[in-house]
């Protein structure tokens, strides 16, 4: 665990005490190319369900669209958690958005005056008075495969956390914890409610779909009632709907599932 700063000492203990079966063993490292590279490859060996690995600093970390996701050693939550979860393969795209969902609860307990919304399909942001969305944190969902089988599912997260200050070109779409919560946000914490919120939801969503957390997750949704665009065009986002889709009133009045791809707000 050296190289692994002490606020994060408690993780496990934390973890321990909600009773769940994610973050068990948590694998504390200093430094890695990207967590979602050693959840893959513990898949392939065979780690158990529940498994994760959290950074300090990942020399290649990785998001959506091929881009990079780089965060200070030390300042925020890099890491990736492997589940071996039952499920139609149709159901995979749910699995970020429950991300989403228990990252955005996790985010708002430990900033309770933050408006914290989930932009479809896999962005936490926190609202300014202004009304605009900034990014706080990112989810990257990749799978192991065995022949065409789904054999584990990676759920890599990234949460700006203690980060104030950011590069030039994200300081008008980022934010932090740190940022819109009055109080200094707690890592172990924060990881510990995000793992627990994952572990009571995914299971029941790949099993039954969207149904049991529709609800939160549409009281969540930044998008909702908000114009949208993307490389299909542009339109009224209206919300998600059961299939995980982003419904968007197009210029005919049509109500369109979206299912992919970059949405920018108008
Ligand atoms: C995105 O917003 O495009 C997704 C960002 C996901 C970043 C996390 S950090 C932990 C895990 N390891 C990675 O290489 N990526 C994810």
């Amino acid at each position: 665990m050296s190289g692994v700063l002490p606020d994060l000492a408690s993780a496990q203990e934390a973890i321990a005490a909600r009773g769940g079966d994610l973050g068990r063993p948590l694998y504390l490292l200093s430094e890695t190319s990207s967590t979602n590279d050693e959840a893959k490859r513990a898949a392939r060996l065979g780690a158990p369900h529940g498994s994760t690995w959290l950074a300090e600093l990942q020399t290649a970390g990785r998001g959506r669209q091929g881009r990079a996701w780089d965060s200070p050693r030390g300042e925020n939550l890099l890491f990736s958690v492997l589940l071996r979860c039952q499920g139609p393969s149709e159901r995979l795209p749910l699995v970020s958005l429950v991300a989403g969902l228990a990252v955005a609860e996790a985010v708002e307990r430990a900033a309770p005056s933050a408006v914290v919304r989930i932009k479809w399909p896999n962005d936490v942001v926190a609202v300014t008075s202004a009304g605009r969305p900034k990014k706080l944190a990112g989810i990257l969902v990749e799978t192991s495969m065995t022949g065409d089988d789904v054999d584990a599912i990676v759920v890599g997260i990234g949460i700006n956390v203690h980060t104030r200050t950011f590069p030039d070109d994200l300081a008008e779409i980022a934010t932090s914890v740190a940022c819109v919560s009055d109080a200094p946000p707690d890592r172990a914490r924060i990881l510990a409610d995000v793992l627990e919120r994952l572990d009571r939801d995914v299971a029941v969503v790949l099993a039954m779909g969207l149904g049991p957390v529709h609800g939160r997750l549409t009281k969540r949704d930044a998008l909702r009632g908000r114009r949208v665009r993307s490389e299909r065009g542009e339109g009224l986002a209206c919300g998600i709907d059961l299939e995980g889709h982003l419904v968007v009133e197009e210029a005919t009045g049509a109500r369109v599932p979206w299912n992919a791809g970059e949405v920018h707000l108008v």
